[in-house]
């Protein structure tokens, strides 16, 4: 794990590096414009890179509808591609997918160089052929030491698998799986759904204890059982399993973004600014909803948008990340930049991640003032950001980044933006259409 970390903090440095020499791209912003009107929110991103893998449960064709057209998904595509299922774009947010001639069962290391969500290929190809292989998977840094996945390989055993982890792959195989009581030591996304994918087709009853509840979960399962699982509990947290031999295919849906709903609906307070967010679920939403009228936002909401706007000062405010439906890690770095620019003092707590104020120095040389004491940061306030060059470290904190941009007095220049490209669709397009002075400058 320390190899593999080592190994994404070089990546990283060497992009930096590139920044400064080979001006790489730059996200250029000129803030203090209140951002108005409407956006449409994509697909989910954490939904698609789970609903991607598990269409190779399939033995017939599927139809996935409204997917992010996001770098992530590209990469799954291309992985999936090579293992021999046939993928074709209908349009930029569908694609279709007929896994029913896979012919291999391991992805090489350049195809999961920045991806995350490569691990789900482990529980749908053990699933449906007994065995898979995946580099360690890259994606955001947050843990120190990086994001083990103890979690899914115990599970994976307990259905029957043997597995094998070293520095640089992970290998899982069994002739029979076997289905099984599993209680998660904690309620970890990938391990739900990566367990849930390889019990679909374990012989009997498989039961997943302290599963996590996030909408991603329950629109897999949603996916896996209209191909014909019989997954009960999705949403809460137990979920029951009963194994079947074989998925058919069938068209589906992804949810919206909610942590895309999120970064926009933080983007109008923090520019005092009227935008209404299109293509959500709302209910999604009510940690955050809560949060911004808790704060003094203006939010109003209907069966599918929200619009959020600030006409007044807004307050200060204590934030407590948790599991859904509690307040999410992933806009964790978002409402705290929020947050200090309100006057008063203001603790935000971290549970999920032990890593994930490394934002916080970048938006510190903005003009922030946030201390930094293990897994909690404060923030006096009353910031006024100001220009400056800064560096995104993961996907969430250059979020966080282009929403101080937003606000910043002065001309904030933001690098490493590959990280956005992994998890925003069009974010400056999406910007400027609300008034936003954001543009992409340099070459990749
Ligand atoms: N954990 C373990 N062992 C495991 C699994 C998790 O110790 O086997 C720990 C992790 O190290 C972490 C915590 O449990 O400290 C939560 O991890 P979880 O498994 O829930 O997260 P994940 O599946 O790795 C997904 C999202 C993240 C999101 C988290 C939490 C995907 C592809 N990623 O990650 O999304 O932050 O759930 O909700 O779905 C993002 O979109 O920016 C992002 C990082």
């Amino acid at each position: 794990m320390l190899c593999a970390s080592l190994f994404w903090y070089i990546v990283d440095f060497i992009y930096r590096l590139g920044e400064v020499f080979l001006r790489m791209e730059q996200i250029v912003i000129n803030g203090r414009r209140p951002l108005q009107g409407k956006v449409q929110i994509s697909g989910a991103k954490n939904a698609a890179v789970a609903i991607i893998p598990a269409a190779l449960a399939a033995n017939g064709i599927c139809i996935i509808d409204n997917l992010p057209n996001i770098e992530d998904v590209v990469s799954l595509r291309k992985a999936i591609t090579n293992l021999g299922a046939k993928c074709k774009l209908h349009d930029a947010h569908t694609m279709e997918i007929d896994a029913r001639n896979i012919t291999l069962f391991k992805i090489g290391k350049d195809e999961a160089r920045f991806m995350r969500a490569s691990y789900y290929l482990l529980g749908v190809l053990l699933g449906r052929f007994g065995e898979a292989e995946v580099p360690v998977p890259g994606g955001c840094d947050l843990n120190v030491g990086g994001r083990t996945i103890d979690y899914h390989l115990k599970g994976f055993e307990a259905l029957g698998a043997e597995t094998y982890q070293d520095d640089e792959v992970i290998r899982v195989k069994a002739d029979k799986l076997v289905g099984a009581d599993i209680y998660l030591d904690s309620p970890s996304v990938g391990a739900t759904i990566n367990i849930m994918m390889a019990a679909v087709f374990a012989e009997g009853n498989t039961i997943i204890d302290n599963a996590a509840k996030e909408p991603h979960v329950v629109d897999t399962a949603n996916f896996l059982n209209k191909l014909g699982a019989r997954i009960k509990g999705a949403g809460t947290d137990t979920l029951r399993i009963a194994g079947v031999r074989e998925l058919g295919g069938g068209e589906y849906t992804v949810i919206p973004d909610p942590i895309e709903t999120g970064t926009y609906m933080i983007a109008a307070a923090i520019t005092g600014g009227d935008i209404t967010v299109e293509n959500v679920i709302p209910r999604h939403m009510e940690s955050l909803t809560h949060k911004l009228k808790d704060m003094n936002c203006k939010v109003e909401e209907d069966l599918d948008f929200i619009r959020v706007w600030a006409d007044a000062p807004l307050k200060a405010s204590v934030v407590r990340t948790s599991g859904y439906p509690g307040f999410p890690t992933d806009l964790q770095p978002q409402i705290s930049t929020l947050l200090c620019t309100v006057k008063g003092k203001s603790k935000i707590t971290e549970t999920i991640f032990d890593n994930r104020f490394r934002y916080v120095e970048e938006l510190n040389k903005l003009g922030a003032n946030f201390k930094v004491e293990g897994r909690a940061a404060t923030t006096d306030g009353s910031c006024l950001f100001r220009g400056g060059e800064v560096s995104a470290t993961d996907l969430r904190a250059g979020a966080a980044l282009v929403l101080a941009g937003l606000a910043a007095d002065g001309e904030v220049r933001i690098g490493n933006i590959r990280h956005l490209d992994r998890g925003y669709e069009a974010f400056e397009e999406k910007f400027r259409a609300l008034g936003a002075d954001i543009r992409r400058v340099g070459h990749n």
